[in-house]
């Protein structure tokens, strides 16, 4: 909580659905004034100039008192939540208000890393009843399974931000979330003979994300003495049936644990996690020929300064 004078300037609940998380309300005329303060900024010029980017962290930082930026680092790093939701909260639906909303976030906390699929610090994608495909990330109508972000790039991850941009006729499609610590197989598998052997990870030869890089990671690691998992079935490369079956039986624990929640986001929101120790996916959307979803996303590391 943070207040100038008597005057609170945001506020942190607890998340209705998955009760780590925390929803942040923001004072309805701050966030006015940050809008204000940011107009004459457009979009190209951020995506041009990265020191434009900081710009917008900083006046959301002042204009919510000055420890709004401490906040949001502490709650990303803190081991027993790492992660908040955050919205606009009804006051614009302009897309490029929200992408400087996005940038505002993710500069106060670090530095995105770049985006191979849309060749920028962030990536805008849309979900629809028919897209051609090579992955799970476009195809609404399948549950996109638990993963962490990042597995195929030789960038750290250690945060992601997804925000909600515009949505018709969707029905499912909820957000799928499980913090490490919840889930109830984690001390079998990371004690697994396994756990340690360095997987290929890569996404090479797919069109659609654009990164060449082949990875060479544990599927598990150790960071502040807690355990961090990277996983992503689509991009994990075994060389065995041994090696296959120990993500196979990962991600099968993972889709089947009780713990996971379905976490709704309305447009204008946005999720920010702990990519190192937050697992996310997407549910089924429900059939519906003019469904349309359209998502920002950013992913990045932590600032060390
Ligand atoms: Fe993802």
């Amino acid at each position: 909580m943070s207040s100038v004078g008597t005057k609170p300037k945001f506020n942190l609940t607890t998340h209705p659905t998955y009760h780590r998380l925390h929803h942040i309300e923001l004072d309805q005329e701050s966030l006015k004034l940050f809008f204000e303060a940011v107009k004459e900024i457009n979009v190209e010029r951020i995506e041009y100039v990265p020191f434009e980017r900081f710009y917008l962290a900083q006046q959301l930082n002042e204009i919510l008192g000055g420890n709004f930026q401490a906040s949001v680092r502490k709650i990303l790093h803190d081991r027993n939540t790492g992660g908040f939701t955050i919205g606009v909260q009804g006051l614009t639906d302009n897309l490029d208000d929200y992408v400087k909303f996005s940038t505002a976030l993710s500069h106060l906390v670090g530095v995105p890393n770049f985006d191979g699929m849309s060749g920028k610090y962030y990536a805008r994608f849309n979900v629809k009843h028919s897209f051609e495909s090579d992955t799970y990330l476009r195809q609404a109508y399948r549950r996109f399974y638990l993963h962490t972000d990042g597995t195929f790039v030789n960038e750290q991850t250690d945060w992601l931000i997804m925000m909600k941009l515009e949505e018709q006729n969707a029905v499912g499609g909820e957000s799928l979330l499980l913090h490490l610590d919840d889930w109830e197989d984690l001390e079998q598998f990371r004690n697994h003979p396994l756990a340690n052997h360095p997987y290929e990870f890569t996404q090479k030869g797919r069109a659609s994300k654009n990164v060449e890089d082949v990875v060479y990671n544990t599927t598990f690691y150790e960071h502040n003495h807690a355990p961090c998992i990277r996983f992503n079935d689509q991009c994990s490369v075994p060389y065995s049936i041994e090696q296959a079956k120990y993500h196979r039986d990962i991600s099968q624990s993972l889709e089947k644990s009780p713990n996971v929640k379905a976490v709704s986001l309305p447009v204008g929101d946005l999720i920010m996690l702990n990519n190192t120790f937050w697992l996310h996916g997407r549910d089924a959307f429900d059939r519906n020929e003019n469904l349309y979803r359209e998502l920002l996303r950013q992913r990045g590391y932590f600032a060390s300064i």
